[in-house]
Formats: structure tokens, sequence, C-alpha cells
């Protein structure tokens, strides 16, 4: 037979999956496995977002959409832009609605692209990003930050790492896996790396929603940054609508035409009715929101303050997101070595640091987007793995 694809033969398979394959087999043979190691919210999606898709149903909305997104859809997300940071967008040109928001990341990337164009990333970062990168064609170059400097963003470690070839800087913030919520000072680090040498910005701001600690910045509406940023959103997390695929990006309308060329020549579009729910949650209370916001924030208080007064184990409050980025120095400095042992010795399932490239080693991720009993439970097999070791 002749050999398949080579591009998508060098893409190795995910780090996470050995500890998820082990974890769903253990399950599987009735072993009480706990799983900290997914991304979805435990809340069910509002009710009125849920009804909106039924009327959108029965009022015969199940034909093909603009493969853009419906126009009610692509506004929601104009309005929602221009009223919480003031920036102008055009709903007609500027926004892009997509099955979910890794589709848009794939779509801006391959519309930014040549071979062998380089994109920086962040290091931990979330797991899709360099495989993304490199089937669209470009070179992954990741900027190592450090667990001890609170992986801050330094002027020093960006430039060291633009070259003629640096198309893009991918910005993760709040950050899946660790937590961190970008400052105004790291912002100006990538505004004015971005302006002086010409780049484009990607900001997945995919948590937005879900902020502890500090603001959230929105990239694009910083001086000289409209024309050069492209932010993706989404509601999976925000409105706990993971199943539903459900993403938008606003952007310069060159980049999004692109982005929309490469959708309406696959995927095609989102689902019309999805759409329908997606406008009602924009345009609908945010109150639901912040209740799954508070939720978490107690989850995080509780969690953070557990672990850290188990001898053996440390986590840094994150200011964001719904992630733990945990350390076990009584354990192991592996990361996976210790989710091994998690799930072996307490039947923990967790995602290895590794995962998020090599400066995730020593941690490991927990999800707090899991019920309280649970974490409760997972504290206590923690407790008791630690007392062993
Ligand atoms: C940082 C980040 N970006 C993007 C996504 C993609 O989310 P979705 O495709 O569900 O919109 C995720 C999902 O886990 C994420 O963690």
């Amino acid at each position: 037979m002749k050999p398949l694809s080579q591009l998508l033969s060098s893409i190795p398979p995910s780090a996470t999956l050995a500890v998820n394959d082990k974890a769903k087999a253990l399950k599987a043979a009735g072993r009480d496995v706990i799983s900290l190691a997914g991304g979805d919210p435990d809340f069910d999606t509002p009710a009125h977002i849920v009804q909106a898709a039924f009327a959108a149903i029965e009022a015969g909305d199940t034909h093909y959409p603009p493969s853009r997104g419906t126009m009610a859809i692509r506004k929601a997300v104009a309005d929602k832009m221009a009223r919480e940071y003031g920036l102008e967008v055009d709903p007609a040109s500027q926004v892009l609605v997509s099955p979910g928001g890794k589709f848009l990341i794939y779509a801006v990337l391959a519309a930014l692209s040549n071979p062998g164009d380089e994109i920086i990333i962040f290091e931990p970062y979330w797991v899709s990003y360099v495989p993304i990168a490199r089937l669209v064609g470009a070179t992954p170059v990741t900027v190592t930050l450090r667990a001890e400097d609170g992986f801050t963003i330094t002027a020093e470690d960006l430039a060291a790492h633009i070259t003629p070839r640096t198309k893009a800087i991918l910005v993760n913030s709040p950050n899946n896996p660790t937590g961190r919520v970008i400052t105004r000072a790291e912002a100006e680090v990538i505004r004015e790396a971005a302006i002086e040498h010409d780049l484009y910005v990607l900001s997945d701001e995919m948590y937005e929603k879900l902020i502890f600690e500090g603001e959230h910045i929105n990239l694009a509406s910083l001086p000289g940054m409209a024309e050069r940023t492209v932010t993706v959103n989404g509601h999976s997390k925000a409105y706990a609508m993971t199943g539903w695929r459900l993403g938008w990006a606003v952007g310069p309308a060159d980049i999004i035409g692109l982005a929309a060329k490469l959708q309406s020549q696959s995927v095609t579009s989102a689902a019309s009715f999805t759409m329908a729910a997606g406008a009602a949650a924009l345009n609908g209370p945010q109150d639901v929101v912040e209740q799954m916001r508070l939720s978490y924030k107690e989850r995080r208080d509780y969690m953070v303050a557990a672990l850290n007064a188990i001898p053996g184990v440390e986590c840094d409050p994150p200011q964001g997101a719904f992630y733990l980025f945990v350390r076990f120095p009584g354990l192991s400095q592996d990361s996976m070595e210790i989710a091994n042992r998690l799930l072996e010795e307490a039947e923990i399932a967790a995602t290895p640091g590794i995962a998020f490239g090599q400066a995730g080693e020593g941690h490991v991720r927990f999800s707090i987007a899991t019920a309280m009993t649970d974490l409760r439970r997972a504290v206590e097999r923690i407790e008791k793995l630690m007392a062993s070791v």
C-alpha cells in the first residue's frame, strides 16, 4: 500500500492518552476512579439557552445556515465586543462562528501561515496548539515559562525567540493549564513586540469569564492591536456548552475571510439551532455565568488550601480557568510517574504536566470542573497516599 500522510503520521499521540486509557480500563474493571483529567464543566447548560435551541428547531431552523454563522449570532458577538471592550467590529466581515474554538484556532493559524512561518507559543501550553501549528505547515517555537517565576512572560524571553520568520504570537489568558491571567505589563510586552516586529497575535480567551483575581485583558482592544489581533473565544467553558460545539473569532476582515474560506470548504458551518442557542447565551442574562464562576472559586479555594496542607504537595492558587497545576515533590518530579501513581494507588485520574510541554514537567493538572463531593474524596485519597510514602 502507498504511504499515508507523512504530516499526520508525524504528529505524536497525545501524552494524556496513556493515563486516560488506563483510567478507562480501571473504571471498566469496576474500580471507583475519580476523574480530574477533563476540561468539561460539570454544570448543565442553563435552561434558557437549551430552550432557545428547542424553539429554533420547532420554528424550522434546521437548514443550512450562512457559512460564517447566522447574522443573529455574529451580531451578538459584535455587540459583546463593543459592550465589554469598546471594540467596534463589523459582524458581516469580522466575525466567524464555527463548531468550537479549537477549529477556529486551526482556521486562523491556517489563514496566517505559509510553510515554515514561525508561531510563538508560551509553554506550558494547551495541548492542541503545537499539533495545530504543525498541521497548518507552520513551525511552532516554544518560549519556556518557569513555575518559579510564576509563569511570567518577559520581554527578554520573548525577544530571544523572535526571528525574521516569526509570523504570530499565540497567547492564552486565562491559561490552560497554569491558571495564569496575564497582567497589564505582560500584555504591554506582547503588544510592543507585535508592533515592533509586525507580528499577528492570536489571543485565545476561552476562559475569559472564569477569573478569580486580576482582570481580563482583551489584547485586540489595546492601542495598535485591532489590525493585527484575532480573538478566539467560545461558549464551551463560560456557558457549560462543550457538547454544542460553538466558538467565535473576531479580527481583521482579511484574516477572518481566509479562515471563513477554510470553514466553507470543509465543515461548512456550525449547526443552525446551536447558533440560536449561542446567540441567546450571549444576549441573555449573565448571572448564570457568575454563579458558575463563584462555584469554581469556592472549589479552588477549598482545593488549594487542602492540597497545600498535605506534606509533599504544593499548589499555587490559579487566578483563572478551572484547573490546578499541582506539584508533588514528596512523590516524584516526573509528571508521568505522579499521574500513574495517583491513578494506581489513589484511583485519581489527572493529566501529566509533560502533556503541556517540557515546562509542565513536575506538575499534574487537576480539573476543578468536578463536583465538590468528588474533590473532597480526591483530597482524602491524596492524604492517604502521601501518608504512605
Ligand atoms: C485553552 C483552550 N482553548 C480552546 C479550547 C477549545 O474549546 P472548544 O473547541 O470546546 O471551543 C480549549 C478546550 O479545552 C482550551 O482549553
